[in-house]
């Protein structure tokens, strides 16, 4: 019989056909006269069950039968006698296609620590969750795609090695193939990039924007989706490395349009991960109500994760100014014991995830969407406002997350974008090629990024961002 996949297998009526099932032994039970196996093949959160009589299958092979070893089986399948499932195999031959000793197997079918599973990244797929986790990151990758693809975005792949800090934080990875024990110097002592592989200084993107407004200026509507680096020091649960970031840039867009496409994208996302991820999520769902339980009282959430998916879908995302916003911090009362103390800031000040804490969590319980930021906290190619103290940026801001979003009007106007890059020191001949979109049939554009990863987090209900992608990059961490 041809192999079936066993979430199409759990589907199915008992037909008392032979069929073929490959996958990875979750568990086996049993006694002298009949073995129960627990079978999963990653299409599916569900295990299939196996019955095993001893009379049919032998000894040895049964023995080689142990967490974490590749099996294939033939066998009918049948009305399953057990609650949970309807139909079982009874298996009729099994081949063992590669054993996991249970002496350094490491995988065992008991509670471990996130800890320990980032330690066997290798591994960590195998498990429920980690199965649940990144076939969500599949769907919502593919959610993605559809919600561009039916609005005429086209996915426009930008380089991954450039010679730009598109947020000019200084936070590049350098991308050299000097050998570095030999590195040529100029006649003045410094580092010869002429003789680099690319004749000039590179480094890995932080982001797609600036390639990316080049195709919105010629393509109308686009969006990247790739990887993205950053050398931040930030060892928190919100930062990675390497991430990856998708990047819609928006012809003819103004900062609203460019607010309304970014909720759009999120309930859509989200709406689709409810609707074809639904056992995954009931499983992450259980899984984070267990991990509150290990929370204090007060830093515990509200809702379920699934009642969070919702929320996201029937209420529209709050919009306030920056000003609004520090307005509303200067009337709020920090409490020093609780979940929300802060230091309260002037206007000026950069807000600190304490502020965006509140705002979403406390006070508007909703996610929020703050906009028109002061232009020092901001950066170079955001479209200065008339006031001429705040920039069109806008950040939106996600309960349990904090900012998932990070966006803006560009400065499309040629003297403004020069001098703002000359308060700044960015020198013009770095950057002449983006210039010149703005000498040549400039318009107004818009577009934003949206972090994967924080995403991920939001949909899945994880707690670090170090589980949400298969090979987390973060300090001191790149073995495998
Ligand atoms: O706010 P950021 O830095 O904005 C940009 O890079 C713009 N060029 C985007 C654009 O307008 N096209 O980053 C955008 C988003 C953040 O809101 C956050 O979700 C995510 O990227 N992000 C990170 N995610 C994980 N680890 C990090 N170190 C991240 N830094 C930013
Ligand atoms: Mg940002």
């Amino acid at each position: 019989p041809a192999r079936i996949k066993i979430k199409k297998l759990l589907t199915e009526q008992a037909s008392n056909q032979p069929t073929l099932v490959k996958g990875w032994v979750r568990t086996k039970r049993g006694n002298k006269n009949v073995n129960f196996i627990a079978l999963n093949d990653g299409s599916t959160i569900n295990n299939i069950q196996i019955v095993a009589d001893p009379a049919v299958i032998s000894e040895d092979t049964l023995k080689k039968i142990t967490t974490g070893a590749a099996i294939s089986v033939i066998g009918k399948v049948v009305e399953s006698a057990g609650s949970g499932q309807a139909v079982e195999v009874v298996a009729e031959q099994i081949e063992v296609l590669g054993t996991a000793d249970p002496e350094k197997y490491p995988l065992q079918p008991k509670k471990h620590s996130m800890e320990f599973m980032r330690e066997i990244a290798h591994l960590r797929m195998r498990s429920n969750t980690f199965g649940a986790v990144f076939r969500v990151r599949h769907a919502l990758s593919f959610a993605v795609h559809q919600f561009f693809h039916e609005k005429g975005f086209y996915n426009l792949h930008t380089p991954i090695i450039t010679g730009s800090d598109a947020e000019g934080a200084g936070e590049t990875f350098h991308v050299t193939n000097f050998d570095l024990k030999k590195i040529p110097l100029t006649e003045e002592g410094e580092v010869d990039y002429k003789k680099d592989f690319f004749g000039s200084e590179t480094n890995l993107t932080v982001s797609g924007q600036l390639e990316g407004e080049l195709g919105a200026m010629a393509l109308g509507e686009i969006y990247t989706f790739g990887p993205t680096f950053r050398a931040e020091n930030s060892n928190t649960t919100r930062h990675l490395a390497e991430f990856w970031m998708i990047e819609p840039e928006m012809a003819f867009y103004e900062l609203q349009d460019n607010i309304q496409l970014a909720e759009d994208l999120l309930k859509y996302v989200v709406k689709y991960a409810i609707t074809n991820c639904q056992d995954d999520l009931q499983f992450l769902s259980a899984r984070a109500e267990e991990e509150e339980k290990n929370k204090p009282q007060t830093e515990r959430q509200e809702m379920s994760l699934l009642e969070r998916l919702q929320f996201i879908l029937d209420n529209d995302f709050e919009r306030i100014t920056y000003t609004e916003a520090i307005e509303i911090l200067k009337n709020s009362k920090p409490n020093k014991k609780k979940k929300f103390n802060y230091i309260i800031e002037d206007w000026g000040a950069d807000l600190q995830s304490e502020h965006e804490r509140y705002l979403v969590e406390k006070h508007f319980k909703k996610p929020v969407v703050i906009y028109n930021y002061p232009k020092e906290i901001k950066a170079f190619y955001m479209r200065q406002n008339e006031d001429d103290k705040t920039v069109a940026a806008m950040d939106i801001l996600f309960p349990g997350i904090g900012e998932i979003v990070g966006g803006s009007q560009r400065e499309e106007r040629l003297e403004k974008l020069q001098a703002r890059m000359g308060e700044m020191h960015i020198p013009e001949e770095d950057l002449w090629w983006y210039l010149d979109t703005r000498k040549f049939g400039t318009a107004p554009h818009s577009g934003f990024g949206l972090g994967f990863e924080r995403l991920m987090l939001f949909v899945t209900g994880m707690g670090n961002i170090r589980d949400v992608i298969p090979f987390p990059r973060t300090p001191d961490n790149a073995e495998f």
